[in-house]
């Protein structure tokens, strides 16, 4: 398995978009943000299937499949255009074990055991939802493996007001079908996951960009 998907890899993903503003997004995403390869570094050496809540059209999955890691990808997201788009991509791609589900985490997941990803969509929850979110998402942690979020934190900086700024523009401009709601805090990533049998790390995941992003990675002992 590779350390991040190659180049030419993230080209032939483009490739496989069904617009070309999701062309243009996938290059731009894949080649630009490092929370993909920091998925990848996380998942990588294991063979658990990974569950992708909010996958959006599947980029994780995809990213994952061209750097070589090849136990199955589920994404869920609510949003039945994404998961059309994310299927059709990934049966253009040519990779197996890929699978999508439509469903709106605030109320289902689907049963599963392995890596659980979240990757941006807890600020579009409640507080209380986003603590139903995270145990339910720990729940689906198997043995040895992890529950891998992004997420931005809610703290007094100016990073933190870019972020909210940010996914405003999202809204305004419809790439997401709603504005943020809440950002979660440190405390209550250690406070539920710990509660739930999980060890929890947090690490700045800024990569180029002006927004307050963290990547929490909570391991279940194997
Ligand atoms: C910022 S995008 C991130 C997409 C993807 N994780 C990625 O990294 O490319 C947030 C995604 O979360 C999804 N989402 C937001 N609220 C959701 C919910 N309640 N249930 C399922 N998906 C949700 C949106 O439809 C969107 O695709």
């Amino acid at each position: 398995m590779k350390a991040a998907c190659p180049p030419e890899e993230i080209q032939r993903i483009a490739a496989l978009c069904t617009t070309r503003w999701h062309r243009n997004y996938t290059q731009i995403k894949l080649r630009t943000d490092p929370v993909y390869a920091a998925a990848l570094r996380e998942v990588g050496g294991t063979v658990l299937p990974v569950l992708d809540v909010g996958c959006g059209i599947g980029l994780l999955a995809l990213y994952l499949r061209g750097a070589g890691y090849s136990a199955p990808v589920t994404g869920f997201d609510y949003d039945s255009k994404k998961i059309t788009a994310a299927r059709l991509m990934a049966e253009r791609s040519g990779f197996d074990g890929l699978s999508y589900a439509a469903g709106d985490a605030r109320r289902e997941m689907p049963e599963f055991s392995g890596h659980v990803v979240i990757l941006d969509i807890l600020q579009f929850f409640t507080e209380a939802e986003q603590d139903a979110l995270l145990v339910l998402a720990a729940a689906r942690v198997a043995p040895g493996g992890k529950l891998i979020i992004r997420s931005g934190l809610r703290e007094a900086t100016w990073r933190h007001r870019v972020t909210v700024f940010g996914d405003w523009l999202a809204k305004v401009t419809l790439w997401m079908k709603a504005g943020p709601v809440c950002y979660p805090t440190r405390d209550q990533f250690e406070r539920v996951l710990g509660q739930n049998g999980l060890q929890v790390r947090l690490e700045p995941m800024w990569g180029g960009t002006p927004f307050n992003n963290y990547l929490i990675v909570a391991e279940r002992q194997a």
